[in-house]
Formats: structure tokens, sequence, C-alpha cells
């Protein structure tokens, strides 16, 4: 485990148009847990959630063979975009998470879910769908959590980046129900971004934050058995 700082070294070319997620802190530091995998020519990458296609186009120009996958159509053709810029071959899917890949599996599978909690019901509309993840944030990682198995080799591997405001012993929990070994390899703690901000009172009238304004990000690793 890397308690603390992550590297901040900058990103591929990356054109980011409004409504895609743009590269931030949760992206660099599921990138560095990334790069520490030994990915090579030829090791099949799966990037759920896959946004600018940042970390597919990245695990690509190593090697990888990638699939990309999103909901958001302008997602999909931002990642496209983006790998033909960076001249990486990334296989981009437009779909539910591992609905898009049924049947496929995988060395390795990066998740840079939503796990922002939300006030309110309803599913998520439009760029929210990036962060926005139901009222204890884990829409998303549950269902990750739970699919993974399916779409992992043996020895596979998980890295999933996200909040602790959205329970890592949860995460830790599910994924070790699910048969995976889990663990968290990376952490760096970092003051609340803009939508955490504007959901303070609410955050803690739910008592999932105190006085601190600070959110600490994990990258929880998963190895299929
Ligand atoms: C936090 S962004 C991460 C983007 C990029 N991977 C990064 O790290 O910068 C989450 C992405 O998940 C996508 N997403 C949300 N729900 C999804 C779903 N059910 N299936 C696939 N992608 C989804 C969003 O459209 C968004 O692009």
């Amino acid at each position: 485990m890397t308690p603390g700082a992550f590297t901040a070294a900058p990103l591929l070319r990356c054109r980011v148009p409004r409504g895609v997620y743009a590269p931030q802190a949760d992206t660099l530091i599921l990138r560095q847990a990334m790069r520490r995998e030994g990915i090579m020519s030829g090791t099949d990458v799966l990037d759920l959630g896959t946004g600018s296609g940042v970390l597919a186009v990245d695990a690509a120009l190593r090697g990888a063979r990638v699939t990309a996958v999103d909901i958001s159509w302008r997602a999909v053709a931002t990642a496209w975009f983006n790998a033909l810029l960076n001249c990486g071959t990334v296989r981009v899917r437009h779909g539910d998470l591992t609905a898009a890949v049924a049947g496929r599996r995988f060395d390795l599978v990066v998740s840079n879910p939503p796990y922002v909690p939300t006030p309110g019901g309803g599913a998520p509309r439009g760029a929210a769908r990036a962060w926005d993840a139901g009222a204890n944030g884990r829409l998303l990682i549950d269902r990750i959590c739970d699919a993974s198995p399916a779409v992992l080799r043996p020895k596979g591997r998980l890295l999933i980046v996200h909040s602790h405001l959205c329970g890592i012993d949860d995460t830790l929990m599910r994924l070790k129900r699910a048969g995976l070994d889990a663990e968290i390899v990376d952490r760096a703690r970092l003051p609340f971004g803009r939508v955490l901000r504007s959901r303070l009172a609410w955050l803690r009238e739910q008592g999932l934050t105190a006085d601190e304004t600070t959110e600490e990000l994990v990258v929880i690793r998963a190895e299929h058995p």
C-alpha cells in the first residue's frame, strides 16, 4: 500500500468536450495503480466507464488489447477520438458496464465509476452520470463488484477507485463475497471538489461526513483466484 501522494505526471494528449468527465485525481491515482500491473503486449484490459478514454489509451500504448465501455455516447465518441489522436488501438463499446462485453474475459479490469453520494432518487442524467451514484454512492460500485468474477480470467485483477464516503469496507466485503481476494493498494486525501462542496449540508445530515471537508480516495485491487 502506498499512502499519500500520487503522481500527477501529465496525461496523454486528450480532448475532453463538455459533458464528458475530464481526467482528475481519481483518474491519476487509478492510472498509477494500473501501470504497476505489468501490462504487456497482449494483456487483455477492460476499462469500465471510460469517459475520455485516457486510461484505455494509456494501457493500449503499453501494448494491451483494450476494450473500453461507456453508457454515454458522447464519452464513446471521445474515447474513440482520443485513441486515434494518440495512435492507440482501443475497441470502444457503448453499453451498460459488463453487459457490453458479455461472454468475454480479461486479465485486468479498471474502473473509475460514478461514486458520489447523491440526494433524491431517480437515475442520474446528463453529465452527472459521470459522478452521481445514488444515496450511498454505491449504485455502480456494487454492480461492478458483483459482475467482476464473470469477466476476469483466473488470476485476473480488478482495480477500482472510489471515495471513503461510499464505504471502503463495503467494497472489500462485497468483493470477498464474490470470491475475490481484495485489498487497498493506494490512498490519497484531497479537499472536497465542487460537487461534494455543494452537497455538504446534505452529507452532514446523512452522517456521511462531520466537519471534515476532505475525502480519501482509495484504489482497491481484487484478484480472481
Ligand atoms: C468518473 S467518470 C470516469 C472516466 C474515466 N475513466 C476517468 O477515469 O477519467 C465515470 C464514467 O462512467 C460512465 N458510466 C456511468 N454509468 C455507466 C454505466 N452504467 N455503464 C458504463 N459506463 C457508465 C460515465 O458516463 C463516465 O464516463
